[in-house]
């Protein structure tokens, strides 16, 4: 039998077993790629925050090591801490609505979230905690090297846009360096709280299609400039190389 101390659990591996007691639907998104293997095995064994004493299972991430597009969300839920994948409750559930509305889906697509591992009782991940995981999302950015990244919500918008409001800056684009683009949404959650967000999402969602596309300043969908006082998306910020200055003529509110 396999003992664990107790401020080191070693999270459950998430095996052909789990896989085949999943939904349907889900399975496939257990293939884990062996570029990202030796990351996932890692995250698995580790006990660099408090985290660790709790969880079921340690959430890594979803989807192929060649995704163009990721998603960064907040953290795993319970049943995502049951599963071993991220966003498969009710918020991945409208994630999934989400992308059939720009012709994706999950299988297409790298979802994680700033923190690998369930947060007791579904509470906000505290700094400690975001930061304690902030090296796996480095190494998984740097091995799929998406040309777009989508936060969801307020603690990975934060990641590129410290101190930013998700209501002033949410749809619009910030770029990194040449051929990568971040674009901040609500969190799927929000807008099942706030119904009136659902179609924000999706208007926001349809902008990451001509980004993937590298057409980034002619969609008619493109957000307004913000107002004078609002944060300049292009400042620079941690991992975000200072872009290039803007061809001049644009008529795109994104902020490229
Ligand atoms: N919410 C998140 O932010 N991430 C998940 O994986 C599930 C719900």
């Amino acid at each position: 039998m396999a003992i664990q101390s107790p401020d080191r659990a070693t999270a459950a591996p998430v095996t052909n077993d789990l896989a085949a007691r999943a939904p349907e639907a889900l399975r496939p998104l257990y293939h884990v790629d062996d570029a990202l293997q030796p990351l996932y095995e890692t995250i698995a064994d580790c006990p660099n925050c408090i985290l660790a004493r709790t969880r079921s299972r340690t959430v890594p991430g979803s989807g192929p090591v060649t995704a163009d597009l990721m998603f960064v969300g907040e953290a795993p839920g319970q049943r995502e801490d049951e599963l071993g994948l991220p966003f498969v409750g009710r918020s991945g559930q409208f994630l999934d609505e989400l992308l059939a509305g720009i012709g994706l889906t999950r299988r297409d697509v790298y979802v994680t979230n700033v923190v690998k591992c369930r947060p007791p009782s579904n509470r906000d991940p505290e700094p400690a905690e975001i930061t304690a995981c902030g090296d796996y999302l480095e190494q998984q950015i740097a091995m799929i090297q998406p040309k777009v990244i989508a936060t969801l919500g307020r603690f990975s918008m934060a990641r590129w846009f410290p101190n930013a409001k998700i209501s002033r800056i949410h749809g619009q684009t910030k770029r990194l360096g040449d051929d990568r683009y971040v674009i901040p949404m609500y969190h799927p959650a929000a807008a099942l709280r706030n119904g009136s967000l659902r179609e924000v999402m999706h208007a926001d969602f349809a902008k990451i299609t001509p980004l993937l596309r590298g057409e980034p300043l002619t969609s008619p969908t493109a957000s307004p400039a913000p107002s004078e006082g609002a944060p300049n998306l292009n400042a620079p910020s941690a991992g975000a190389p200072t872009p290039p200055a803007p061809p001049t003529g644009s008529q795109s509110g994104s902020l490229l």
